[in-house]
């Protein structure tokens, strides 16, 4: 409960969450969220379905969909083997000028309450128009779904990632480079809301703790799907 009413839960002001790590809410206009669900939508029919990942023989609780690369630990490959083997969808144009613009808003954030030094926001070493993400991971939670704390390390370039949240509410925990535990910080990641994680934050632990069923805007609803949420994390593999 201490979470749920924690204030820092209830700030939607843009801000450096530490170094590197950056959380803008409502990126996305209403009509760029609804859009984007409708993009979804298209991805949902293949030719790779949702899946859920199996991780150490266990399956996740999140459904996946993988644009540009197929994702499964520890590896990237451009046909999904595990699930029918087919080819992937390519990564789409579009969600590379969406992830420049997103780094180039979180550049500009500064820190209002001077915990970080200025600029820390945008230290992850190049310009946003250098910024070629090569894969998406887009994975849909219900209202049940979350995802335990781990670092996202399969990537051989150590790029910012870029990630963007849509429907329902979740409780996003964002920890530190050590290990799952504290420090961390516990944000409510809503619907258009960006978040980027790059330089001295890019290998932070990070999880979803929960899905607030029902919390989704009504541009951002995810009737199809019978609720929860979407989120789409953007990376650059370094692979070819
Ligand atoms: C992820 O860590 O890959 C997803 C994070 C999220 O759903 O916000
Ligand atoms: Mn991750």
């Amino acid at each position: 409960m201490d979470l749920l009413f924690a204030d820092e839960a209830f700030d939607r002001r843009p801000q450096i969450v530490a170094p590197g790590a950056v959380w803008i809410p409502g990126f996305l206009s209403p009509e760029a969220q609804t859009w984007i669900v409708g993009r979804y939508a298209e991805w949902q029919s293949g030719p790779v379905p949702p899946h859920a990942t199996t991780i150490a023989g266990h399956p996740m609780s999140v459904r996946t969909i993988g644009l540009g690369w197929h994702w499964r630990p520890g590896r990237y490959d451009r046909r999904a083997a595990d699930v029918n083997d087919r080819l992937v969808l390519p990564f789409p144009d579009w969600m590379t000028r969406l992830g420049r613009q997103v780094l180039g808003a979180a550049s500009t954030v500064v820190d209002d309450d001077a915990e970080f030094p200025q600029g820390t926001a945008a230290g992850w070493g190049f310009e946003p128009g250098a910024y070629h993400p090569d894969v998406a991971l887009v994975n849909y939670y219900d209202e049940r779904a979350k995802m335990g704390m781990h670092q996202d390390k399969d990537e051989f370039d150590p790029a910012p990632v870029v990630s963007l949240s849509l429907g329902d509410t979740c409780l996003f925990r964002f920890g530190n480079t050590d290990n799952r535990n504290r420090p961390f910080d516990d944000l409510r990641l809503a619907s258009g809301d960006a978040f980027v994680f790059g330089g001295p934050a890019r290998f932070a632990y990070h999880g979803v703790r929960s899905i607030l069923p029902g919390t989704a805007p009504e541009h951002g609803r995810l009737d199809h799907l019978g609720g929860g949420r979407i989120n789409i994390t953007m990376r650059t593999t370094g692979r070819d």
